[in-house]
């Protein structure tokens, strides 16, 4: 067929494809863009010094002592990235997880640490006793239970001391009901009303963690997660979860993992209109890094396309193992 003889049938008024046609009037008509601001970057802390022990399900992640973590830190704002999020992954460990509120356990140390070295950036926490307990539960366990109502006051106790600490926001990831309400309280009633809660509000149990489960230490030891983490067949519970952590006092809620639950990001988000992060978490981030190892998958575009997907969901707030990475990429 040639050009004149354009089909009668074909409504050619409307070409999309003119938008599309050069990189500059494809940046023209952008919908979604990321920034190095909206990345958050995790950190696994451990004892000790001049450590960086490399992940080996997660390539470029590290278990880093309090003076690598604070290097890692300051690499990470040269980056333009100025959001961390610190895990504690203690030498000892117990059955009521007491190293979570030692003032001089790693995590408490690496706050210290990072605010008096690395001016701007902002360091949150997360609060969970799994990376603290022999049996890796997020809680006490008692007549082979999470006993919601104790693990509440320990994760408080934590809580208390990463702000303590100098924290500027506290991350419960335990999914214990009413956690939110009575950290705002205790946080409130010792002076720290200006430490930030972000609540995993919709955190689901994934078996995309378990890469993060190899770098802390933190499988459970018998059992699973299933009483207390969502089941990934449920969107409405999600936006329960997330109203009743907004209702006690969260100022940003979370929905983790992010690809598998863009969905549930995009419903939040609208229904809440509130500040939405999503995590990006260890299996999806080693899922990527495995097949680009293969060559199996172009890196850099695949990484950037799912950055951007989760943030075309509505996520504000990306944590992601691939913070430094992608903002260098999109510098
Ligand atoms: C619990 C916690 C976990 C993650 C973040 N906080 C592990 C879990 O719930 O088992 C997972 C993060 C990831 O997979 O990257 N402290």
């Amino acid at each position: 067929m040639t050009r004149t003889q354009t089909p009668a049938a074909l409504n050619l008024t409307r070409r999309l494809r003119r938008l599309r046609r050069t990189p500059a009037m494809r940046a023209l008509v952008r919908e979604t863009r990321l920034s190095p601001d909206m990345f958050m970057l995790p950190l696994f802390v451990c004892d000790g010094e001049g450590v960086r022990r490399e992940v080996p399900s997660m390539p470029g992640v590290f278990n880093l002592s309090v003076d690598e973590a604070v290097k890692e830190t300051a690499a990470a704002k040269a980056d333009g990235v100025h959001s961390v999020i610190l895990f504690g992954i203690p030498d000892r460990k117990d059955d009521i997880g007491s190293l979570a509120y030692d003032p001089e356990a790693p995590v408490q140390a690496a706050i210290r640490a990072i605010k008096r070295e690395v001016a701007g950036v902002l360091v949150a926490t997360d609060v969970c006793l799994c990376e603290y307990t022999d049996h890796g539960h997020c809680g006490i366990v008692i007549d082979e239970e999470i006993a919601n109502d104790p693990t509440v006051d320990q994760l408080v106790r934590a809580a208390l001391s990463h702000a303590a600490a100098g924290a500027d926001i506290v991350a419960p990831s335990d999914m214990m009901d009413g956690r939110v309400g009575a950290i705002r309280h205790a946080l409130d009633e010792r002076g720290f009303e200006n430490t930030a809660i972000m609540a995993y509000a919709a955190k689901y149990c994934s078996a995309f963690y378990g890469p993060f489960r190899d770098a802390a230490g933190s499988a459970p030891q018998f059992g699973d997660r299933r009483s207390h983490q969502m089941d990934p067949a449920n969107a409405a519970e999600a936006l329960r979860e997330v109203e009743l952590d907004i209702a006690e006092g969260a100022d940003i809620v979370m929905v983790k993992p992010a690809i598998t639950y863009l969905d549930v990001i995009a419903r939040v988000k609208d229904a809440f209109d509130f500040p939405t992060a999503a995590y990006h978490v260890s299996g999806e981030y080693a899922m990527l890094k495995a097949a680009a190892r293969n060559g199996w998958i172009d890196e850099p575009r695949a990484m950037l396309e799912t950055l951007t997907a989760i943030r075309r969901a509505g996520a504000d707030i990306i944590i992601t193992y691939y913070a430094r990475e992608a903002a260098r990429a999109i510098a």
